[in-house]
């Protein structure tokens, strides 16, 4: 397969910065990037780091090659520690400036960190974790709910050179013992009890079975439970800290841990096609460089603002733009613990106006959410303090994007939709704020140095209009680097189905000027509010329970979750199966997010002859999209797909 000459790439994108007849033209400033980015991509990234602060400042930029084995390698011989950009270069210029506001679900819980007193509790932890023992290189999990000691112990472990993990509150102890054996972690940090609204989720309760399920293959030494609630809860004597009394006794300093730039920062686990989960691996240098880039050029960071990202830590937003773009760029972040509509519908508008946020940064699913809510609650609040807006995770329609626009910014903040994944570290196909002229609808273009292309199906490159698989033909500093413990499989899903290109996963469409249009997964995996769910995951959950001889799972478009998941289920008996069995074992293997919108229990599959599913067929009758369902004939039983419309027209 032929690369992109230098031509060619320049043909790809920089028109639409210029395009004639766009309602603002992009500043001089973007512009000149994204032609410094393509005429000497090593100049330009050199340059880029130095936004962080270096122990010692690296020779090249990057040593990266899709090909081959695959090497993801940015900034050779470059030194740093990540809490140190995030904190102690603050620390000197602005200690008082609130690095953290963080607001509670209960009433008056509010609690502001200047970069001084953020700084003192992450060393006083990072002390904590060196006394028990945990060395370089060795992985911490963190297990919490959005309390800012989540963010304190990513900081935490990033000065003392751990790799955190950060674990999903809603992972049921199957999820959560599969990822802690796999990443071999030495110490957890869990809370007593997390609050979701009126819920309260037994965090602790829940970690120790996960502990006593992998018992065997964890290297777990002790568990720091972060008083949240303050429910008393059974501690192992031993092994079970409470997380209180411990950073009590430390220093508030604590010396960094030099790292080589392409040591790891964090594995972060998400789905794929297959049924174990994957670990990406992220570096240190590359990842900071491109979360703070991103992060100032995305969202036009200015040091007045108030950055509020919603997404909860354990996804890669969380890590990229609650925690460390915006801290490694000195600005001031918001977190808030609770939901959006409780205790009352506009709750979260309450904690834009009590704190003045300037940029707000969530996901399509909240915005569908809040446009259904009365228009009262929103005209209540005055929401003035807001300029920019964004959303993630999930493609957005122009309905939404423009009530986005019109109803929360009143027609005068830029709005940002976010085209990016766990394994790109951070923001590759945006408008820009205030740089890019916007299309409602589309992820619009890649930001400058990130070389996106459209392959088609043969694995030729797609010129000017057209779509297909969205791929990247060049690395760019925040590339995941390895998949923990398995580089095999890290290129084998992303560097095979397009030799020579890093494969997205997603397909594309893309205009004459250059503005992408995500089409969503082309591969198993569906995008429930933004949560990557492999189905492989769900079948394999599934396939736990012994009265089921197979099922499949697949995703239908949803109104309000983007996509929900439909699952077929074959099982021995046929009468006596009841599909509630199919919601236990998907809540016990995988967790209650998980759990399907709709179970059909079905006599059998459409199968190829070889035995394999039609998921496409699937797909299509669930979602009552019947035209084009193609060529029957070719199926090993091509009555089944009669059987299965007419089972799903009556079911709804
Ligand atoms: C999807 C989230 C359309 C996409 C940061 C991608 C999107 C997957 C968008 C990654 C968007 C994310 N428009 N689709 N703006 N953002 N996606 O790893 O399918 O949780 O591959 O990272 O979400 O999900 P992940």
């Amino acid at each position: 397969m032929a690369r992109l000459s230098n031509r060619e790439r320049w043909d790809s994108v920089p028109e639409a910065f210029v395009a004639p007849g766009m309602a603002t033209q992009p500043t001089g400033e973007y512009c000149d990037m994204v032609l410094k980015a393509q005429q000497n991509p090593e100049a330009f990234w050199l340059q880029q780091a130095q936004r962080l602060a270096w122990q010692t400042f690296p020779q090249a930029a990057s040593r990266s090659d899709f090909t081959g084995d695959v090497l993801v390698q940015w900034y050779p011989g470059g030194v740093l520690n990540a809490s140190e950009s995030c904190l102690d270069r603050h620390l000197h210029t602005q200690p008082n400036k609130a690095a953290l506001i963080w607001e509670g679900q209960e009433d008056g819980q509010r609690e502001v960190l200047s970069y001084k007193d953020l700084h003192a509790r992450v060393c006083r932890l990072a002390n904590t974790m060196r006394r028990l023992g945990v060395k370089k290189g060795e992985c911490v999990a963190i297990h919490l709910p959005m309390v800012a000691e989540g963010i304190i112990a990513m900081l935490a472990c990033a000065r003392i050179g751990a790799i955190h993990v950060v674990l999903f509150g809603g992972f049921s102890p199957e999820g959560l013992a599969e990822r802690l054996s796999d990443s071999g972690a030495v110490l957890v940090l869990t809370a007593d009890v997390a609050r979701r609204g009126d819920k309260r989720i037994p965090s602790k309760e829940t970690m120790d079975t996960a502990l006593l399920r992998c018992a065997e293959k964890s290297r777990v030494q002790h568990v720091l439970v972060v008083p949240v609630t303050g429910a008393s809860v059974p501690m192992h004597v031993g092994r079970d800290l409470n997380y209180a009394q411990e950073v009590a006794k430390e220093q508030p300093d604590c010396p960094a841990e030099p790292m080589q730039a392409q040591d790891p920062l964090f594995l972060l686990y998400t789905s794929g096609s297959t049924g174990r989960p994957k670990g990406l691996v992220h570096g240190t240098g590359g990842y900071m460089v491109w979360a703070s880039f991103t992060h100032a050029v995305t969202f036009d960071h200015k040091p007045t603002d108030v950055f509020w990202c919603t997404a909860d830590i354990s996804w890669i937003t969380g890590h990229t733009y609650v925690v460390y773009g915006p801290l490694a760029n000195g600005g001031t972040i918001m977190v808030y613990e609770g939901l959006p509509s409780w205790p009352q519908p506009g709750r979260w508008w309450d904690v834009i106006d009590r704190n003045g946020v300037t940029v707000f940064y969530t996901s399509p699913t909240v915005v569908r959410a809040a446009m259904r809510e009365d228009s009262a609650v929103l005209q209540s609040r005055s929401l003035e303090s807001l300029r920019i807006l964004g959303t993630v995770g999930e493609p957005i329609s122009p309905e939404a994007w423009h009530w986005f626009h019109d109803e929360v910014g009143k027609g005068r903040c830029a709005v940002v939709d976010t085209w990016w994944q766990t394994e790109t570290g951070g923001v590759m196909i945006t408008a820009a704020a205030n740089s890019v002229t916007p299309r409602a609808g589309a992820a619009s273009l890649p930001l400058p140095g990130v070389e996106a292309t459209l392959l088609d199906t043969q694995g030729t490159v797609v010129h000017g209009a057209g779509e297909g698989l969205l791929c990247m033909a060049r690395s760019w500093p925040g590339q995941a680097q390895s998949i923990w413990q398995d580089h095999a499989r890290f290129k084998q899903t992303y560097f095979t189905t397009c030799p020579g290109y890093y494969f997205t996963g997603d397909g594309a469409r893309r205009e004459a000027d250059g503005y992408y249009w995500i089409t969503g997964r082309v591969d198993d995996v569906v995008n429930v509010s933004g949560q990557r769910i492999g189905t492989a995951e769900i079948e394999d959950a599934i396939a736990t329970d012994h009265e089921v001889v197979e099922s499949a799972a697949v995703g239908i478009p949803h109104d309000l979750k983007g996509q929900g998941l439909v699952v077929f289920v074959v099982p021995r008996a046929q009468g006596v199966f009841h599909p509630d069995a199919v919601n236990r074992a998907v809540a016990a293997g995988v967790g209650r997010y998980a759990v399907p919108e709709k179970i059909y229990v079905v006599r059998d599959l459409p199968k190829t002859r070889s035995g394999k599913i039609v998921r496409r067929l699937l797909r299509k009758i669930a979602a009552h999209d019947l035209d084009g369902l193609g060529d029957l004939s070719t199926l090993a039983d091509p009555d089944i797909v009669q059987e299965l419309i007419a089972l799903v027209g009556a079911q709804g």
